[in-house]
């Protein structure tokens, strides 16, 4: 069989490049559904953009390589395609835009989108074999236990990043990326909760508040959760992307004001309660009487100088703990990393160095924030990729 364009994923971008391609084209996947991810997403009702998408948004080794694609596709190109097809939504916090219903909306706008282009879809379909002679690519197809040759002027790599390994995530895109002479940068789990041996925090699990974590690359003021095996939430994740193994991450409980004043105010107008009971009131109590017990906070507040409440103060607005690790591919949102964007042009996707093959998505060095950017990217590097070829 012949096409002019072989799309492997029918992921997010997979599909999405699918819809403007034009020509013949065929998109495989060896799970049994498309755009699974997108169904999951979200918490089922996919976080489908965010309204303040900007480059700085995203990490990659070249921070400029977004930019041109996030430019020509933007949030409000997805939106009028949405409104296209009725799916309604609302804005749920700082930009973050969800489905009124549910994420498989998305999912059969993006199947719609497709047929409408005459694009086919082969799904329970895996790679055997992949060649290129210098004009086209011919590759060999196991579709339900059939062998199928085909051959394409033009390759799209759409399978995505490494994470969730259990939702049929492989890293095919860097292994064909690879071949082809592309180089890939470092990967590793984001968007993933960090862990801690012997934290003691299983006591916590499921204690909740606003907080900022910060290192020295980043800081996000978003919500904390507590795990049975470390921290979890918004927060955590977002800087998940930033940590690396060994370094240490500062979490303010705090983030709105230091306690100090407070702290004082509370001591003046009678201070009769101990510190325990006087943390509780700004901290969930599970929270505060797991601190008074490690930082070993006793007595009452009255008795407290001023040396010692703004050390208090202090230690709230910069809880410094080292994670020991993170849960890995395993839950983690996304995978950073990936293939390196000096191979790709940043206008089309298109490898420099082998015209013809094209790389979007997830399996792209470009990894958005929490939020919605990550199927931004998905969406603007599909549209860059597409409208190409
Ligand atoms: P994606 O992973 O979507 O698609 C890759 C496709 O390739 C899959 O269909 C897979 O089956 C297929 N494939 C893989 N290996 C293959 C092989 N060897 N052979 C054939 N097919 C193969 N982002 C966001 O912006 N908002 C959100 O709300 C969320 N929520 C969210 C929740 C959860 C639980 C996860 C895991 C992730 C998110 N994300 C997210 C991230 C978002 O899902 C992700 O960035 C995009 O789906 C990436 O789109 P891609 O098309 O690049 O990969």
């Amino acid at each position: 069989m012949r096409v002019d364009t072989l799309i492997l994923g029918a992921g997010a971008a997979g599909m999405m490049c699918a819809a403007f391609t034009g020509g013949r084209t065929l998109v495989i996947d060896h799970a049994r559904a498309p755009g699974e991810k997108i169904r999951i997403s979200g918490g089922g009702r996919c976080n489908f953009t965010n309204l303040g998408t900007s480059p700085a948004n995203f990490l990659s080794a070249n921070p400029h390589f977004a930019k041109s694609a996030l430019a020509r596709y933007t949030p409000q190109d997805f939106l009028s395609l949405i409104a296209r097809h009725r799916i309604a939504w609302h804005e749920k916090t700082l930009g973050q835009l969800f489905c009124d219903d549910k994420a498989t909306q998305i999912v059969a706008m993006l199947r719609a989108e497709m047929t409408r282009a005459g694009a086919e879809l082969w799904l329970s379909t895996t790679l055997a074999d992949l060649s290129h002679d210098g004009a086209a690519f011919t590759a060999t197809l196991d579709r339900e236990g059939r062998r199928e040759t085909v051959t394409a002027t033009h390759l799209v790599l759409a399978t995505g990043g490494k994470s969730i390994p259990k939702m049929g995530a492989t890293g095919l895109a860097y292994d064909i990326a690879t071949r082809f002479g592309l180089k890939v940068t470092e990967t590793r789990p984001a968007l993933v909760p960090l862990t801690f041996t012997d934290s003691g925090f299983a006591p916590l699990a499921g204690v909740a508040l606003p907080a900022r974590l910060s290192n020295a690359r980043a800081s996000f003021d978003e919500a904390l959760l507590f795990t049975h095996r470390g921290l979890s939430g918004p927060s955590v994740l977002q800087l998940s992307s930033y940590w690396r193994e060994g370094e240490a991450i500062s979490v303010n409980l705090t983030p709105a004001a230091p306690l100090f004043d407070s702290l004082r105010a509370a001591r003046q107008s009678g201070g009769r309660h101990d510190i325990k009971t006087e943390l509780a009131r700004h901290l969930p109590t599970r929270l505060a009487e797991h601190l008074a017990t490690e930082w070993a906070l006793s007595g009452r507040l009255a008795d407290q100088s001023d040396t010692a409440l703004r050390a208090l103060s202090d230690r709230l607005s910069d809880w410094p703990l080292t994670p020991s690790g993170s849960e890995g591919y395993r839950t983690a949102e996304v995978t950073l990393g990936g293939i390196d964007t000096r191979g790709l042009n940043s206008s089309s996707m298109e490898a420099k160095a082998l015209p013809g093959l094209f790389a979007i998505g997830e399996a792209v060095d470009v990894t958005g924030w929490l939020g919605g950017y990550n199927f931004q990217w998905a969406w603007a590097s599909a549209h860059a990729a597409g409208t190409a070829i």
